[in-house]
């Protein structure tokens, strides 16, 4: 599944990344160029540069990272054809399905192939995925991208309706995944499909809760159990940097220092206010009348005394308070990012051990837990 080689090669799937909004697949075509706000780049300059550069733009109007692709990548970049899963929802249904290295597991639709790509990782050369895909169209693009992926040996896709043709496969999946309409038409050919010797999982990815209640009706008549349901919901959190708080120490010392620096101006306008009332008990009555309401210049600029009163309004800093590191903060931001389904959950036990006409106990285990 993609390129492992160091430099990006010819007839490579990239990934181009702009901005964090603006994340685009390319397929490296020696002698088409890609154009975009950020610039106009020639493929055949890409070509040899390790992933992971970045790349400035012929005209040097901007720059762009050149990645190498993976299934969280492809997520955020793949041309959307349908509704996709997002991260948050495939790493919790991958973790709820036991879905690992060797699981043969079902998905149904197709899609954009978003979670197509996931589970191929995870499942490996060892394991695989049954996609099914009734929408023609869509179901040939998505098997393009597969090969063009190196995804084929991993990854089956048939054209069909699941609902009325049921799977292609019997007694084998280790895990269904239902993200359709109507899953619960689906769960009775799931059943079917899932092996029996093992104990085996389900899940229905439904965006309203009456479909999550008929799939709960079905996954209940067809025997299935521990059926439960969850929404995952992203939490974003925003990060800032701020200077690093003061130490209690550095608080206390700044306190001190403010009731002093409060404490000896108090003293300086009682002194300057006792200083005037004895200046102006000197200056004969008509003088005293001039000089109501002008400042008084002479002494306040350069004359031989210093002026009345001499305070700033804020008390010096001491060298402890000059304080230029940062922290990283974050805070949980107020808006939970939207609801894209609900995921319904369910198992399915082994069917008890069957006695053969002959008296023996048919080989069905419990060997998985
Ligand atoms: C929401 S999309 C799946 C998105 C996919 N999980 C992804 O992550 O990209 C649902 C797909 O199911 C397909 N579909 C709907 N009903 C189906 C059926 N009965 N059998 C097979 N595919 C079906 C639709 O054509 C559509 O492409």
């Amino acid at each position: 599944m993609w390129p492992t080689q160091r430099e990006v090669a010819a007839g490579d799937v990239v990934i181009i990344w702009q901005t964090r909004e603006l994340i685009q697949p390319l397929l490296i075509t020696p002698g088409k160029d890609f154009n975009s706000r950020f610039g106009h780049y020639r493929h055949s300059d890409l070509i040899g540069i390790p992933y992971g550069s970045k790349v400035t733009s012929r005209n040097g109007r901007g720059f762009i990272h050149v990645l190498r692709p993976t299934p969280e990548l492809w997520t955020m970049a793949l041309p959307h054809r349908t509704q996709i899963l997002y991260l948050a929802d495939i790493a919790f249904i991958t973790s709820w399905l036991d879905i690992r290295c060797g699981s043969r597991v079902i998905e149904a639709g197709t899609g954009s192939g978003s979670f197509s790509h996931s589970i191929a990782r995870t499942v490996g050369p060892r394991g695989h995925l049954y996609s099914y895909e009734f929408h023609e169209a869509r179901a040939e693009m998505a098997r393009e991208e597969f090969v063009r992926h190196g995804m084929q040996d991993i990854v089956t896709l048939t054209h069909h309706n699941v609902c009325k043709d049921g799977f292609t496969v019997e007694n084998m999946a280790d895990a269904v995944f239902l993200d359709l309409p109507a899953p619960w038409e689906a769960v009775g050919h799931a059943k079917k499909a899932l092996r029996k010797d093992r104990l085996t999982r389900i899940c229905c990815f439904s965006p309203c809760m009456e479909q999550v209640l008929r799939a709960v009706n079905a996954l209940n008549e067809a025997g299935f159990t521990d059926i439960c349901m969850y929404e995952t919901l992203l939490r974003p959190h925003e990060v800032q940097q701020l200077p690093t708080p003061l130490s209690l120490d550095n608080v206390v010392s700044k306190l001190k220092r403010l009731e002093k620096f409060r404490e000896e101006k108090r003293l300086r306008q009682i002194a300057n206010s006792k200083r005037k009332r004895e200046e102006d008990s000197d200056i004969p009555e008509p003088d005293k009348r001039a000089r109501i309401g002008e400042p008084d210049t002479a002494r306040d600029e350069g004359g031989s005394r210093p002026p009345l009163i001499s305070d700033p309004h804020i008390p010096p800093k001491a060298d402890d308070e000059v304080n230029e590191a940062t922290v990283s903060w974050s805070r949980v931001c107020h808006e939970v990012r939207g609801h894209t389904s609900y995921l319904t959950f369910a198992r399915l036990v082994p069917y008890p051990a069957e006695t053969s006409s002959n008296g023996e106990t048919e080989g069905l285990t419990t060997t998985s837990e």
